[in-house]
């Protein structure tokens, strides 16, 4: 029987991809250092510094060091912020705000474990941040996804067991971050190539059959 559904952010409920792409590339580029949209989709679900870290490695010639890495990520997330200051209610993905009315009817708790320190913002940004029990972001956890802190911080806070909550994912390093952390997860996007998924959804709603 679920309890709750945790969401991941990125990629679930918004689509920020692109966003992250056009700030990671303006860096990138500045440095010389190849960068495209499959690099940027090996970055979903990965923290600031470990995006950051995986794009330096692309630059091998190059060495950087803790204080122009923190400066570049600042830089980085600068931009990023701007660009979400476009984000509206428009920008929600399909099926969203009725797969959280449907959660809301059955008396399924809603919340959101996200790596991104700016998910409360993105949340106001296109009007859902009420919808949530409970938000858990990047700002509360020390270990990124594929760790499962993010999602056993939501639980904990929801008061649920692992085995009553199912994670909701678009990103492979989620999917195995929800295993982890002994709950079911629902893939969708991408992440459903993960072998690790128990459920591969085509459309989000679709996770209202499974409750
Ligand atoms: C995740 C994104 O949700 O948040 C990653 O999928 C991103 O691509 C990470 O790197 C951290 O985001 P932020 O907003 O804290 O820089
Ligand atoms: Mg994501």
């Amino acid at each position: 029987m679920m309890r709750a559904v945790i969401f991941d952010l990125d990629g679930v409920l918004v689509s920020t991809d692109h966003f992250h792409y056009m700030a990671w590339k303006q860096i990138a580029d500045r440095l010389g250092i190849p960068f495209d949209e499959d690099t940027n989709n090996r970055l979903r679900g990965v923290s600031r510094m470990e995006s950051l870290d995986i794009i330096l490695s692309g630059a091998s010639d190059q060495q950087f060091t803790d204080e122009q890495k923190q400066s570049l990520a600042e830089e980085k997330n600068a931009i990023y912020r701007k660009l979400l200051e476009e984000l509206s209610p428009a920008d929600i993905l399909p099926g969203v705000t009725e797969t959280l009315e449907g959660l809301q009817t059955k008396g399924v708790a809603a919340a959101i474990g996200s790596s991104s320190k700016n998910a409360r913002f993105i949340l106001e940004q296109v009007g859902l941040l009420d919808r949530f029990t409970i938000v858990v972001d990047g700002n509360q956890i020390s270990r990124s996804k594929p760790d499962p802190e993010v999602f056993l911080l939501a639980a904990s806070l929801l008061e649920c067991d692992a085995l009553a909550c199912l994670v909701v994912e678009d990103a492979v390093a989620g999917v195995q971050a929800g295993v982890h952390a002994g709950m079911q997860v629902a893939a969708v996007g991408d992440a459903i190539n993960s072998k690790d998924a128990t459920f591969k959804l085509q459309r989000i709603d679709q996770l209202l059959k499974l409750i």
